[in-house]
């Protein structure tokens, strides 16, 4: 099953990135993550990956992290810098201690107005990201990306594994602006045209 909980981005100034991972998380090789291409420098990772430096890490320490973490802009910088973050091994039993990890980032829950997709409600502010055929593939898309509404934030979450296929792929969308515009300029050109 694939959860996702999707929220907005707190009502606060970000400070000064401090790029530092405290000891409780620790940053790991990722088989499947990618080199970001310009306008991030090179050897940036996409999503960067990391893991609890104790395996026994309990739910309410998680939460004391990433609420640490989150206060003190790591976490925000974290994502500016490299786009996406891959939380591996944190132990999380159900959508309830999944719920209590993702609200301890402190962002104001995003509110689904005319979403079209059916979603199962399995804990607070968790839903299932999508209900539709299995044979059938979910494109690339924004959340909410036809909807002036829309979250800052996506986080998703797998309980249970299939044993083939099941992958939540994710990204970029500032470099592939960056290469649709070197590839299509035109076509780009007249689209911001018309939203502009
Ligand atoms: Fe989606």
């Amino acid at each position: 099953m694939a959860s996702d909980t999707v929220f907005l981005e707190a009502q606060q100034a970000p400070s000064a990135a401090t790029g530092s991972i405290p000891a409780t998380f620790v940053a790991i090789p990722y088989t499947p993550c990618v080199e970001l291409t310009a306008p991030y420098p090179s050897h940036t990772s996409f999503p960067i990956a990391l893991t609890p430096s104790n395996k026994g890490t309990t739910i309410s320490s998680l939460v004391g992290e990433i609420k640490h973490l989150s206060q003190t802009n790591t976490v925000r910088s974290l994502l500016t810098q490299h786009g996406g973050i891959y939380f591996s091994n944190l132990g999380l039993k159900d959508a309830d201690e999944f719920s209590q990890f993702a609200s301890a980032f402190g962002w104001t829950p995003h509110e689904d107005i005319g979403n079209p997709v059916r979603r199962t409600i399995h804990a607070y502010n968790v839903a299932t990201a999508n209900e539709g055929p299995n044979t059938q593939p979910v494109y690339p898309h924004n959340e909410f990306g036809l909807s002036p509404h829309y979250p800052a934030y996506v986080l998703f979450f797998c309980i249970s594994e299939p044993e083939t296929g099941g992958e939540t792929p994710i990204n970029n969308s500032i470099t592939l602006y960056r290469a649709l515009k070197e590839k299509y300029p035109e076509f780009i050109e007249e689209v911001e045209k018309k939203v502009s």
